[in-house]
């Protein structure tokens, strides 16, 4: 009940206090994507102003019913892609679409929270179209050993206080078992934010 209050209430609330510090990186890679798009873990649709008014249609899936309630609020504030748009209920580890539909999929700090990363690094590859391109921005395990000893110690509290993140993910080699092809890959420490998270990975994965 008090965890239930917490992710519908004040979680979203944090989400978009932390997203400050990454709003160049979102600027980047939303305005980036084109064609038809897929965004998984869409939360509470705070990409959605950030995509550009070329793209041919935007699928945002979410699996908390709390956060996309607010994704649907929050396409009322941009109407260069509203029409353009659909939002549902969905969970990356199980799309429901067809082999070869997307031409990209965006995951921005998603995978650090999906309970199987490897399957929905499977689904993703299987909906992609051949050429597609993931576009990811994921906070990851830092490759210093010192930093990556205090992330695991802490991810059993912060895993409970970030509703299912974890702060020691090796998200680029989930990628790589599923044969994508990295196109960009940019390691390094965001300087905006907590030590804890702030290493990152950004970059394009291609699907062959
Ligand atoms: C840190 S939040 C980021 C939300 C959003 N991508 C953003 O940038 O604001 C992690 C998101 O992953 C979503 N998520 C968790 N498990 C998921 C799954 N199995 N499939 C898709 N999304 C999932 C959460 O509900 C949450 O919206």
């Amino acid at each position: 009940m008090l965890m239930s209050f917490y992710e519908n209430n004040i979680f979203p609330w944090v989400l978009n206090i932390a997203d400050k510090a990454f709003r160049r990186e979102r600027e980047e890679i939303l305005g980036s994507a084109r064609g038809r798009i897929l965004e998984i873990g869409i939360g509470s649709g705070i990409s959605l102003p950030f995509y550009s008014a070329q793209v041919e249609h935007i699928v945002g899936i979410e699996p908390s019913e709390a956060l996309l309630t607010k994704a649907q609020q929050a396409a009322r504030s941009a109407p260069a892609i509203a029409h353009k748009l659909s939002l549902q209920a969905g969970d990356a580890q199980n799309l429901q679409f067809d082999d070869n539909s997307f031409d990209t999929v965006i995951a921005f700090l998603v995978f650090c929270t999906i309970p199987d990363p490897d399957k929905a690094a499977e689904e993703v590859f299987r909906v992609l179209k051949p050429g597609g391109s993931l576009i990811f921005f994921e906070h990851v395990k830092a490759p210093s050993d010192s930093l990556a000893r205090w992330q695991n110690r802490l991810n059993p509290v912060w895993n409970k206080v970030g509703c299912g993140c974890n702060l020691n993910r090796t998200t680029q080699t989930v990628f790589e078992r599923q044969g994508f092809r990295f196109e960009s890959i940019d390691a390094f420490y965001h300087p905006k934010i907590i030590r804890l998270v702030s290493p990152v990975i950004k970059g394009v994965a291609k699907k062959g």
